[in-house]
Formats: C-alpha cells, sequence, structure tokens
C-alpha cells in the first residue's frame, strides 16, 4: 500500500477550488481532476448524476475512458449506491457479484453519494487498482466533499 495522503489538507485545498467555480461542467471537472491526485491508489475517479432511472458520467480522470457512461440505477454498485443513498465500499470487486466491470485492471471500488436536500443528486466514483485500497479515512473524505459538492450543485442555475 502506498503512503497516506492527508485528506484534512486535500480537503482543505478542494474547498475554495469548488466555491471559485460557477459551471457545472468544470466544477464536476475540476473535482475529479484534484481527487485524481489525492491518492496513488485512486486509478480512475468519476462523478455520475442522476437522471431519472439512470446515471450519466459527467466527468472522470484516469487513464481510460469507460464504456459504461450511462449506467441504469438497477444495475452495478453504482445503481446499488444511488438506490440506496449509501456509500459502498468493495474491497474485492471479483468477489461482488453486483460490480459491472469497466477496467480489467480495478481490484476495489468506492462510490460515494451525492446527497442534496430532496435525494440523491449523483456520485463520486473510484476504482483503484489495489485491493481493499478505501479505509475509512477516504470514506469520511469523499463524504465531505460529496456534501459539499451538494450543495454548491444545488445552488446553482439549472
Ligand atoms: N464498476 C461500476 C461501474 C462503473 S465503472 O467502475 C467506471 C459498477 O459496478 O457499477
Amino acid at each position: 500500500m502506498s503512503t497516506r495522503p492527508s485528506f484534512q489538507e486535500a480537503l482543505s485545498q478542494i474547498t475554495p477550488l469548488l466555491q471559485a467555480e460557477k459551471h457545472p461542467e468544470a466544477l464536476l471537472q475540476g473535482v475529479v481532476d484534484f481527487l485524481f491526485e489525492v491518492s496513488p491508489d485512486y486509478s480512475w475517479v468519476g462523478i455520475y448524476l442522476l437522471d431519472g432511472e439512470e446515471l450519466v458520467l459527467a466527468a472522470w480522470q484516469g487513464h481510460e475512458v469507460t464504456e459504461h457512461a450511462r449506467i441504469p440505477v438497477s444495475r452495478g454498485v453504482c445503481g446499488l449506491a444511488a438506490r440506496a443513498g449509501m456509500v459502498v465500499n468493495v474491497p474485492d470487486v471479483s468477489e461482488d457479484p453486483r460490480y459491472l466491470m469497466c477496467f480489467p485492471s480495478t481490484r476495489s471500488e468506492l462510490v460515494v453519494p451525492i446527497l442534496g436536500s430532496g435525494g440523491v443528486l449523483g456520485e463520486i466514483d473510484i476504482d483503484s487498482d489495489e485491493l481493499a485500497a478505501f479505509r475509512q479515512e477516504d470514506e469520511a473524505f469523499l463524504k465531505a466533499v460529496a456534501e459539499r459538492l451538494a450543495k454548491i450543485l444545488e445552488s446553482m442555475p439549472p
């Protein structure tokens, strides 16, 4: 396992970045670009937004494009996190029958919902090439990012 990042420091860096951006596309791209650099264990970072019964990939950073640009909420680990409105941490994707494969190198995955005042707005999805890469600290950090992001997305004009 690589050196752990300072999540406290990363959170204090991302907060002004979130507040400065006025356009949703640039905001979401800025967030995934930032998160991708936070930990060497984060191999792919995406943000999906909920559109009816589908999750639509709005921004991503990583070495490969995914073919899962749209995911029905009935499918995958991503769908589960959106349906349940809760964090889904999969330490070993090969052991989870709900997992939809995007990249052959992925070993673990963390999905954190972006919860608005009226329900799920979307989610932050992170794949790692390391087994069991995501710990309690990762979850707490990404929940804090998702919380800030939800407030900003809700304050933006549609
Ligand atoms: N693995 C996800 C699909 C999204 S890709 O990881 C980018 C899932 O099981 O829903």
